[in-house]
């Protein structure tokens, strides 16, 4: 068997973890297997760059964080383009270059934009396997996705970290989080980290409960205060309004754009902290090494047992699989109605309502 590993989008931690538990399962189940990495995800298939690798390659990389493989963003909205110097779609030129190398099935780790490629080639006839990776939590058909639960312990170290300096200054401190369409690393590094408000994309928001929190508690003696802001966080008002482009590099984000609006209102100071990549970086945590673990080993068997065209998923406390053409394409964001929301109120934490 001839197998190709990809790793594709933003990194994450585990994506080593979860590529070790698929190569483990493969070669001591089958003494003739190849394991043939591609290098910077779809990319490395677009251009043929892959090399056959070793068992011992996979060895001492449990606790990696990035990707042996390397990684890159190949927008799923161009991937029926042709690169500048070919008149063949990268799409097409993935599905020649897999047969010509005569492999057997690729093992794909990704996330939202990763699945809908995958699942385009696997409507070409493509045997693909799936490990649902990133940070976001926002892919559809599994409870969690691997690399969550690390950007959820990164996140909440900093949020911790600040309530020391906050309290010692009598300051409020807006912590911007990474999670574009869904705020499940927001919500779950706020509750962790004790923050007092969550600001979410899921729920628009208004400055004027912002400052109604930060009062009350300066009422009660309390003089410091955490925001902890999804990057996608929307006030009420822009929520109405017809969407904006994508925000790029070295635009305003949306926790600078709330420091400045609240900073203007407030007597005490107010900061802004962006851990930015730093969410995404370092070990993954035990919890995710054995979900990825888990995760590799299922994928593994589907490639044994030949099941093709699925995702490997967490679905209760088992791990599952789920056809690709049920997860292509959805976004799972934080649910209105989701207990965790409903428990967080309870806490009195606001979500800016
Ligand atoms: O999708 C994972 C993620 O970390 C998002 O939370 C974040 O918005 C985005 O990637 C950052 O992308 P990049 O690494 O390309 O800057």
């Amino acid at each position: 068997m001839k197998i190709g590993f990809l790793t594709s989008g933003g990194d994450c931690q585990g994506l080593n973890a979860a590529l070790r538990g698929v190569a483990k399962t493969l070669f001591d189940a089958v003494p003739y297997v190849e394991i043939y990495g591609i290098q910077g995800g779809y990319r490395g298939l677009i251009d043929c760059n892959w090399r056959k690798m070793e068992m011992h390659e996979f060895s001492g990389i449990l606790r990696e964080g990035g990707t042996i493989l390397g990684t890159t963003r190949q927008p799923f909205k161009t991937i029926r383009d042709a690169d500048d110097s070919s008149n063949v779609d990268r799409l097409t030129t993935m599905v020649k270059n897999y047969h010509s190398e005569c492999l057997d099935a690729l093992v794909i780790l990704g996330g939202n934009g990763t699945h809908k490629t995958a699942y385009a080639l696997s409507q070409y006839g493509i045997n693909i396997v799936t490990l649902p990776k990133t940070i976001d939590n926002d892919l559809h058909g599994t409870d969690y996705s691997f690399g969550f639960d690390s950007a959820v312990a990164k996140a909440t170290d900093v949020i911790d970290t600040l309530h020391s300096t906050a309290a010692a200054h009598g300051r409020v401190f807006v912590c911007e989080l990474m999670g574009r369409k869904a705020g499940w690393v927001a919500l779950y590094a706020g509750i962790a980290g004790g923050a007092d408000v969550i600001l979410l994309p899921e729920i628009p928001y208004s400055d004027e409960s912002v400052l109604e929190v930060i009062e009350k508690r300066n009422q009660i003696g309390k003089n410091f205060s955490i925001v902890a802001i999804a990057e996608g966080a929307v006030t009420k008002d822009s929520a109405d309004q017809p969407k904006k482009r994508e925000r790029k590099a070295g635009d305003i984000s949306p926790g600078m754009e709330l420091v400045r609006r609240i900073d203007e209102k407030l007597k005490q100071d107010v900061r802004l902290v962006i851990p930015g990549h730093f969410q995404r970086g370092g070990d993954p945590t035990p919890t995710d090494r054995v979900f990825c673990s888990r995760l590799g080993a299922m994928a593994g068997e589907l490639v044994l047992k030949r099941k093709f065209g699925y995702m490997v998923a967490l679905q209760g406390n088992s791990i599952g699989a789920i056809p690709l053409g049920e997860v292509a394409g959805k976004l799972k964001t934080v649910p209105l109605d989701c207990e965790v929301l409903k428990q967080a109120r309870l806490l009195g934490i606001s979500l800016g309502e």
